[in-house]
């Protein structure tokens, strides 16, 4: 991402005559515009809406559609204001009923007319777009002095000048200074996103889920997609008025059902590029008024009020990967005392498991590296460190639930008590009944999470025992299987420790506490064997 924006504020000029002075001063009506917008001094703009796009030279370009207020030299302005003192007493309210805002000054605002290109740094360009918008353009870099002026306005330093930018709602606002802190990474050295995570992994985190198909995939998961549908609408008192934050929103989808469940508002965060999509979607369903997507990560947007209900699917394999958990805990942040969390909080479950075969699988894969002639070359001698990373991937399939030879050990994570540095390190102890007897060669996983809503509790479960969603289950191997007879224990405990790449390191130790035989293993979450057909 380049460290420049261009900032460009279009100007329609169907909305000079609706918002502009054309009603109000019938000769200046006459002029052409091209007279009346040269030669001024200042002017003010009041930004509509921003759209965001990619340039080919990878410039992020952030144009704000405005209304044009007001723009005059010293003496139309006097003359303006008193053709609409005139009005005003007249009792004629139009002008600002239509336009919603009240006019801002940008003072001695320099411009060069120009036909097209990117404006010189510290300079305002006017521009006539393709389509007849009049453009406002400035580049802002990471140097340019930005800062939030009340509710709903943005100072902007441009060289010696200043443009003062009102929006219409704190909602714009919002979702242009996020832009604007995204583009100029101002927050990059100070955000807890990226002091926990590596720079590659975000990239490929957020190149991954901004492909639609990846979208697509969870939200055919239907498992998945429907137990959220049910548990928001069948909830619907939470959510009937109220203003939702959607985390991590992709698509969109959440917050479309919380907007079906009643929801005043929607703040549906997205920082992958689908982001845009999301976007569309919102204004081709109509719901623009309702659901506002702020692209950027919930750890570095800010929201123009706080929250009653968070929705949120932040669930990685095991629950823990992808590290999303805690970006869902920190936006509580912007939740009210009493409000809710949609889900509230999550059960992870874990069994000793019997499975021969899927033991060896491992040793087999790792035994190309036994041969002593690949085409000439002696592969023996990395055998050890094969065995080594097989052993280390968890493996992501389901099973027949006869495989697990005892019953499971729950671990909860209550996200509305939570907070995200309780995610740093996770550990789970266990003590296992042996159901029967046999080897044990790992541990199983699998979670469930809960919408406690004041109607209905519904659960999303993951578990053998339901029907597939795409997290299947997960299984981590022991590097030596454990003998264990029926009625015995086995103890030891599962320690998840968080890693900068959004992922895991697992340790496990077990130990059969009347033989005691031990084993354990240490896996890499990041990267686990995708084993189902
Ligand atoms: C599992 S997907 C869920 C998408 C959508 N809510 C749904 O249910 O279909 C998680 C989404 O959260 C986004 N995401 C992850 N971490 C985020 C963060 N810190 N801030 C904003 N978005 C984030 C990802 O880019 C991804 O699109």
């Amino acid at each position: 991402m380049s460290d420049k924006v261009e900032v460009c504020f279009p100007i329609r000029s169907h909305e000079r005559m609706e918002n502009g002075l054309g009603f109000l001063l019938p000769i200046c009506w006459r002029l052409p515009p091209v007279q009346w917008y040269m030669g001024l001094h200042s002017v003010a703009l009041c930004p509509q809406r921003q759209q965001e796009r990619k340039g080919s030279d990878n410039k992020m370009e952030v144009s704000v559609k405005c209304n044009l207020i007001m723009e005059a030299t010293p003496v139309t302005f006097a003359i303006v204001c008193w053709s609409f003192a005139l009005l005003w007493r007249a009792g004629w309210k139009r002008p600002l009923s239509r336009t919603k805002t009240n006019p801002v000054v940008i003072q001695d605002l320099p411009f060069e007319e120009v036909s097209k290109g990117v404006p010189d740094e510290g300079k305002v360009q006017k521009q006539n777009d393709t389509d007849g918008v009049c453009v406002f353009k400035c580049l802002l870099n990471r140097d340019t002095e930005c800062c939030r002026v009340g509710k709903e306005s943005v100072l902007i330093t441009l060289g010696y000048s200043s443009a003062l930018l009102k929006f219409e709602s704190h909602a714009d606002l919002s979702s242009f200074s996020n832009t604007l802190q995204s583009c100029r990474n101002e927050k990059k050295e100070s955000s807890v996103f990226s002091q926990r995570t590596e720079e590659a992994s975000a990239v490929q985190y957020f190149q991954f889920y901004g492909c639609i198909s990846q979208q697509q995939n969870m939200m055919q998961d239907f498992v998945r997609t429907a137990t959220y549908h049910r548990a928001i609408l069948q909830n619907h008192i939470d959510f009937r008025d109220k203003i939702v934050l959607d985390v991590g929103c992709g698509s969109g989808i959440l917050s479309f059902f919380a907007v079906q469940a009643g929801a005043r508002r929607v703040y549906a965060v997205e920082a992958s590029s689908v982001a845009q999509y999301a976007e569309m979607l919102v204004k081709n369903n109509h719901l623009s008024d309702k659901i506002i997507v702020l692209p950027g990560k919930i750890e570095d947007i800010s929201l123009p009020e706080a929250i009653d209900v968070i929705v949120s699917e932040p669930m990685g394999y095991m629950l823990f990967n992808e590290r999303m958990l805690e970006s869902y805990l920190h936006s509580k942040k912007w939740l009210k005392a009493n409000g809710m969390m949609f889900p509230t909080f999550s059960d992870i479950h874990l069994a000793p498991f019997s499975d021969e075969q899927l033991y060896m699988e491992h040793y087999s894969r790792a035994n190309f590296w036994h041969q002593q002639c690949f085409y000439g070359v002696n592969l023996s001698s990395l055998r050890g460190a094969a065995v080594d990373e097989y052993f280390r991937q968890p493996i992501v399939d389901t099973f027949d639930v006869r495989i697990l030879m005892a019953r499971t050990v729950k671990y909860t994570v209550n996200f509305m008590d939570a907070e995200e540095a309780d995610l740093h390190r996770v550990e789970i102890p266990f003590v296992f009944q042996m159901t029967q007897s046999g080897l044990i060669h790992g541990l199983a996983f699998w979670f469930d999470v809960a919408f406690v809503g004041s109607v209905v509790t519904v659960w999303l479960s993951t578990a053998p025992t339901e029907p597939l969603t795409h997290w299947y289950q997960v299984r981590c191997l022991l590097h030596t299987p454990l003998f264990a007879k029926e009625g015995e224990t086995l103890s030891g405990k599962v320690l998840f420790v968080a890693n900068r790449r959004q992922s895991y390191d697992i340790h496990i130790v077990a130990l059969v506490n009347q033989t005691g035989f031990r084993s354990g293993n240490i896996l890499d979450l990041k990267n686990p064997f995708f084993r189902f057909a």
